[in-house]
């Protein structure tokens, strides 16, 4: 008659792990029984709840960054098998097992899969990304939006920040400052709105200086990466052209 506690289907993760920024990384193996949907955050909070290798050794409690669990965040952002990917919509059954997981390698490491996505909310603070609509008295509605602009729009709005276009972009590298697709992407998603074109100018000067969009190399890895689909490459062009425009009229006017 067969044990059926060693009938269960595994699933076999191999986890880099590192105690703290400046400490060595090194890999543990971990066994967990497999359960139906199992999706690699299910996996790594089993493994945090209860931290003991796959050949029995207690080891310190598993760190990593989650919020949303729907694709919406960027928060759980890690290498899985080697690739960039959201670890809440990660399908145990669809890797390949050993299943290895890795944090992002183009942010600081702060303990194990959780990184410091710090430099892209910077870059985002930079390029001033947002519409400006505070003030101390009432706005008004604010210019209507296209149905032309808001289609245009929207894939760029899915944005979730969570740096895969920058994990796969062989321009951001510890010589560079090349802020990356994600945020380009997001000064035309700006610069198209109607109020958001008041500061347009601004947006692309940001983007003129050291690590912005001269940087690109046009390697188009970012597009293939985005979990969210966004169409990287065509604004890294439009905004170039944007920028080069703004270039030229400030030199013909300057
Ligand atoms: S937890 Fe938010 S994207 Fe995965």
């Amino acid at each position: 008659m067969s044990d059926k506690k060693s009938d269960k289907k595994k699933v076999i993760l191999r986890i880099k792990r590192q105690a703290g920024p400046s400490d060595s990384a090194h890999w543990e193996e971990f066994s967990l029984d497999w359960r139906p949907s199992m999706n690699v955050i299910i996996a790594l909070r089993d493994i945090a709840e209860n931290p003991v290798t796959r050949d029995g050794k207690k080891t310190t409690p598993l760190s990593y960054d989650s919020n949303c669990l729907e694709e919406i965040c960027g928060s759980c952002a890690m290498l899985i098998n080697g690739k960039a990917r959201m670890a809440c919509s990660a399908l145990i059954d669809d890797l390949e097992q050993p299943i290895r997981i890795e944090p992002l390698s183009k942010f600081p490491v702060v303990r194990d899969l959780a990184v410091d996505r710090q430099f892209m909310f910077e870059s985002l603070k930079r390029v001033k990304a947002w519409i400006p609509i505070d003030g101390t008295y009432d706005l008004g509605e604010g210019p209507r939006v296209s149905p032309e602009i808001q289609e245009k729009g929207y894939p760029l709005s899915n944005c979730i920040t969570c740096g895969s276009c920058l994990e796969v972009c062989p321009q951001v590298n510890e010589h560079s400052k090349f802020v990356g697709a994600a945020i380009i992407s997001q000064v035309r998603l700006f610069n198209m709105h109607p109020t958001g074109a008041m500061h347009a100018n601004e947006r692309l000067e940001a983007l003129m200086g050291p690590g912005g969009i001269a940087d690109c190399a046009n390697a188009q890895n970012c597009v293939e990466a985005c979990p969210k689909g966004i169409p990287l490459t065509e604004s890294i062009a439009q905004v170039n052209r944007e920028a080069w425009k703004h270039a030229l009229l400030g030199w013909l006017w300057g």
